[in-house]
């Protein structure tokens, strides 16, 4: 599909087609397409000074850091900046093992951090199992995921005593060598998992006492998309280290924050740090970051992302109450994920990763594709859809996504269990 121009929550297609796009691009246009002052950013910026080194201060460099230290977690006020997700990641990851001289990271089975190699390593879905033969840095060791539509103790909470959070510390009791744990807050891609309350609280104590340090992977879940900041914020937790991208600059020009602790900058004082890149703190990715940083407080979008995913989740558990293969809705802020089910009973899913590897058509894909068909764009991943359209959204047009999911959902019931 050819994409030609794109405008608040709509995109055009070369032959004319609006469509609303109701997964912001890849959960990152959080304030729609188009904004003007993010677009005269860039422009100011490329007039003033297109390039520095990164050995050099700018201008847009102070005044980025000095609008970050408002919005992250206190405490968070030493900035590396790269051009994505994944590189944000993977400094975070060199940092924490060279800061700690450990190898071992722990992850989750149902997370994505990046495409590159220790990104990718720590990520549990199904596209390290893919990457694995040729891109391995060793040293991840998996821990429970919290989702307690299908909990991987077969429990119930609250009876469960967050027993995915307890075992992390049993884990780092045995493990030996762990320098940090890495968690996306809320579950992004793989499938929109909010944590019980205690969860986050939690590994943030057994991740201290046991002097290992906390990476929050926030590239998805920054910038107001869950209705705060950031996802760490529902919680009132702070990590060692925090990386974003996506929604930093509106997703217009790519910048990877990775920011962390004076503490943690201390340590590279005295010893030798060789990590950057040629575009490493890239002037025409900074300015718009600023303005953007503006453009979320102007247009009030972290309330707006409240009361508007409240909507939306109310919507969208209407519509599934009443589809016999909607097995589960859930979501925080605009953030919201429907999944799919052979089976309401068993929690059979349609499909599985394994499917996805061997390029089997996915019954979610189908439903994307008549949404598609309807004008409404949508992510589809295994067995859920991920709906989050730009902050900026009208409630006209998330009720005209959710009527296009109410009637694409047909596709997939028609393939349940009877
Ligand atoms: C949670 C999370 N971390 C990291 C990444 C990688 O970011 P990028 O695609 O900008 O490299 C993504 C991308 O979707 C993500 O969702």
């Amino acid at each position: 599909m050819v994409i030609t121009r794109a405008e608040g929550s709509t995109f055009w297609t070369n032959d004319g087609r609006a469509i609303l796009d109701f997964s912001s691009q890849l959960v990152a246009t959080n304030l729609g397409h188009s904004n003007r002052a993010v677009q005269e950013a860039i422009a100011r910026q490329a007039r003033e000074l297109p390039y520095a080194a990164p050995g050099f201060a700018t201008a847009a460099r102070a005044e980025l850091s000095e609008a970050l230290r408002e919005v992250l977690p206190s405490g968070l006020d030493r900035f590396f900046f790269s051009t994505s997700g994944t590189e944000a990641n993977e400094a975070a990851l060199k940092i924490a093992r060279v800061a700690k001289g450990r190898t071992k990271v722990l992850s989750r089975y149902r997370s994505y951090h990046g495409a590159t190699a220790a990104s990718i390593s720590v990520t549990g879905d199904l596209r390290r199992r893919a990457s694995e033969p040729w891109q391995k840095v060793p040293g991840t060791v998996f821990a429970p995921d919290c989702y307690c539509y299908r909990c991987p103790f077969g429990l119930t909470y609250p009876s469960c005593g967050v027993a995915c959070a307890e075992y992390v510390d049993y884990q780092l009791e045995h493990e030996g060598d762990v320098a940090a744990m890495i968690v996306e807050p809320i579950v992004g891609t793989n499938g929109v998992i909010v944590p019980v309350p205690e969860y986050l609280p939690r590994i943030r104590a057994i991740t201290k006492a046991r002097d290992v340090l906390l990476i929050a992977d926030e590239v998805m879940t920054g910038w107001g998309r869950t209705g705060r900041w950031f996802g760490v914020d529902h919680w009132r937790v702070t990590p060692d280290i925090l990386t974003t991208a996506k929604g930093v600059t509106g997703a217009y020009v790519p910048l990877g924050v990775t920011a962390t602790t004076p503490a943690l900058h201390e340590v590279f004082r005295e010893r030798y740090f060789p990590h950057g890149h040629t575009y490493e703190a890239h002037p025409l990715a900074l300015a718009p970051a600023v303005a953007a940083i503006g453009e979320y407080k102007r247009l009030d979008l972290l309330a707006k992302s409240k009361s508007d995913g409240e909507y939306l989740l109310g919507r969208l558990r209407d519509v599934g109450v009443r589809h016999p293969s909607v097995g589960d809705v859930r979501g925080l802020g605009l953030f919201a994920a429907v999944e799919l089910v052979r089976n309401r009973k068993t929690k059979t899913p349609f499909n599985t990763p394994d499917d996805k590897l061997s390029g089997t058509p996915l019954v979610v894909e189908a439903v994307a594709k008549a949404m598609l068909d309807d004008g409404v764009y949508t992510m589809p991943w295994v067995s859920h859809l991920v709906l989050a359209p730009p902050l900026i959204v009208t409630r006209p047009e998330i009720d005209q996504g959710v009527e296009a999911l109410d009637k694409a959902l047909g596709v997939a019931d028609a393939r349940v269990d009877v």
